[in-house]
């Protein structure tokens, strides 16, 4: 069994309309999964519901990590357990300094890992790790001492994503649109966090509309993901068959009286 085992996975809001409609992936350590899809066709829904996000509830279906039943334990036990979920739209934490953040999500995984007993990272050694992460990841430094971003750009944003994610070293990364609206070179160190972490430890599921982010970080599965559902899997050679003719070869007709 895959560490990441989703089987049938049905999604619904809290008015019970139903946005993903049974989806089976398995995503391993090593393994860099691209789920591509049109804007609207639920991915985010499906990441959001794997975190644990109230407003999604998994209605049918299984999502299994390491062989656990995800869908009875809470964000935080999730986290523990090594999943990551990189925001499509990261919240700020006015009062919150990222350092501050980095240090107590840490602490908290450490702690879980430890048997709940506390076990806080040295500060020299959070501060090593942190200022080399962060210079790897071409992150100002003065960006460690502001506020979770607040009145950060949509490409500091991304960067802190991807710092968190290599501070926390999770053993699935799940990026939900991380490379959207980036310019070229924060995109390149998007795909350089991702490529660091990816490993014997990590596997990753990069959410994405575009191709553009693959060019960067070569995926070894991709899953075509349109209204709902997975509709084709290969291979890196299917992002560029995207890219060439675009989703509608994949979209359903609309039926009679949907909407165009
Ligand atoms: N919290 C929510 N409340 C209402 N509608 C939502 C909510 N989240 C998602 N949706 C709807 O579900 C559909 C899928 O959205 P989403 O998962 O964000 O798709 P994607 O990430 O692929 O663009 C859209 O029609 C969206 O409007
Ligand atoms: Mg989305």
């Amino acid at each position: 069994m895959a560490l990441l085992e989703l089987k049938n996975l049905h999604v619904a809001l809290e008015d019970g309309t139903e946005i993903v409609k049974g989806v089976d992936l398995a995503v391993d350590p090593g393994e860099i999964h691209a789920l591509m899809g049109p804007n609207g066709s639920g991915k985010s829904s499906l990441a959001y519901a794997l975190m644990g996000h109230p407003a999604y509830e998994i209605t049918e279906g299984e999502a299994l990590f390491d062989g656990r039943d995800l869908i009875a334990l809470g964000a935080d036990e999730r986290a523990q357990l090594g999943l990551f979920l990189a925001f499509q739209y990261p919240h700020a934490i006015p009062g919150v300094t990222v350092t501050s953040f980095l240090r107590s999500a840490l602490n908290s995984l450490r702690k879980a890992r430890a048997g709940g007993d506390e076990d806080p990272v040295p500060i020299s050694e959070f501060r090593k790790d942190m200022l080399g992460a962060m210079e790897r990841l071409k992150i100002p430094r003065e960006l460690a001492q502001r506020y979770l971003n607040d009145g950060f750009s949509g490409g500091e944003k991304k960067r802190v994503e991807i710092l968190q994610m290599a501070m926390l070293r999770p053993r699935i990364a799940v990026l939900d649109e991380t490379d959207s609206g980036l310019d070229i070179d924060a995109l390149k160190i998007v795909a350089k966090g991702v490529k660091e972490l990816v490993g014997p430890e990590t596997g990753a599921l990069v959410i994405t509309h575009y191709q553009r982010i693959l060019n960067h970080v070569k995926p070894d599965f991709v899953h075509v993901f349109v209204d709902g559902r997975i509709v084709q899997e290969g291979g890196p050679e299917l992002a560029h068959t995207l890219e060439a003719d675009g989703y509608e070869a994949f979209t359903p007709e609309p039926v009679g009286g949907g909407e165009a």
